[in-house]
């Protein structure tokens, strides 16, 4: 019977793990321990393991896992940025993301420009002490705006798709191009998204190339106050050229589902703790700043969708099979 290791395992995924081990009849050894040098030996005795994106899955627990015979690796995220995928096949490992649908995110994203967009963070702020008054609230119109959407996967895609409802201008930058953005939006350089969009929201998955992208240069070359979108890695954006931006009022608004180095914060509960991101703390204050805590892709649709693809492709790899998530 193949046996697979769930690392990183929420009360939410549950069920959906229960469901696949009956119906694909594997032995799954779930623990909510992260996926690190000192807790690869829960995996022992199993083909694979699948994980979340807390952890840097590097040189060390790879090659504890390959004395431990634990050869197949399935990332239950869609980014795999914390994977060391180069690494890991050359050692002889097999490895999978996520591939779960794009609209939880796409959705998530239109509403964190909705709500910039509508000054809904200090709406709720001044609903909540019951200032009901109008001054400074004033919104503008998603239609009369130019979007732009850098990197057009199938998130950026389908954000592009859900944008044409609102009957906006839209330009696109990807490095690869797709017909079905192409319906909608003009594909342009990235000099053309800085120079001409009013919102640009950014799509790209985090590579050494895409680090910090968004950047004192970057930045200076887009409109005065112009709006910034991030639902898909923190490090895209250099976080001090946009303290800075908003600061001097260059960035008119800024919403971020995440946040360099969020990894030890973000779907923690800390409560009672002393966080030490500097940053976050004091980009939070500001009434034009939104920050979310990785949530985007936190649907029932896509959890279920996580989960099947984690522990689907792990089963496929123990009986030597392919798997359209593989990478
Ligand atoms: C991903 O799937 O890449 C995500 O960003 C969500 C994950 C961190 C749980």
């Amino acid at each position: 019977m193949v046996k697979i290791a769930v690392y990183d395992v929420r009360e939410d995924e549950k069920a959906k793990l229960k469901q696949l081990e009956a119906q694909l009849g594997v032995e799954l050894h779930l623990t909510t321990e992260g996926f690190r040098p000192d807790t690869v030996e829960f995996a022992k005795g199993c083909s694979g393991a699948s994980f979340l994106g807390q952890n840097d899955i590097g040189e060390e627990v790879l090659i504890k896992c390959k004395e431990l015979g634990v050869m197949h690796l399935s990332t239950r995220t869609v980014g795999f940025n914390h994977v060391d995928v180069k690494l890991a096949k050359e050692l002889g490992f097999r490895v999978s993301n996520a591939g779960y649908p794009p609209y939880g995110v796409a959705e998530f994203t239109l509403m964190l420009m909705l709500m910039v967009l509508r000054s809904y963070k200090p709406a709720l702020w001044r609903q909540q002490v019951n200032d009901y008054s109008l001054a400074g609230l004033q919104g503008r119109e998603l239609r009369n705006m130019t979007v732009g959407v850098i990197g057009t996967g199938k998130i950026g895609s389908a954000v592009v798709e859900m944008l044409h409802g609102f009957r906006c201008r839209i330009l696109a930058n990807s490095a690869v191009e797709n017909d079905v953005v192409r319906q909608y939006a003009e594909y342009v350089d990235l000099e053309t998204i800085y120079k001409e969009c009013d919102i640009i929201s950014i799509h790209v998955p985090l590579t050494e190339e895409s680090r910090h992208m968004i950047n004192h240069d970057t930045i200076a070359k887009m409109k005065d106050g112009v709006i910034l979108i991030n639902t898909a890695r923190g490090e895209l954006m250099d976080i001090h050229a946009l303290t800075e931006g908003i600061e001097s009022r260059k960035i008119g608004a800024l919403a971020m589902d995440v946040f360099e180095n969020e990894h030890a914060i973000y779907h923690q509960d800390l409560k009672n703790d002393i966080i030490k991101n500097r940053e976050m703390a004091y980009l939070r204050q500001f009434p034009n700043v939104v920050l979310t805590q990785h949530i985007a892709f936190y649907t029932n649709a896509n959890v279920e969708s996580m989960v099947q693809c984690g522990i689907e492709s792990l089963v496929a790899f123990a009986n030597g099979e392919t798997y359209a998530c593989e990478l």
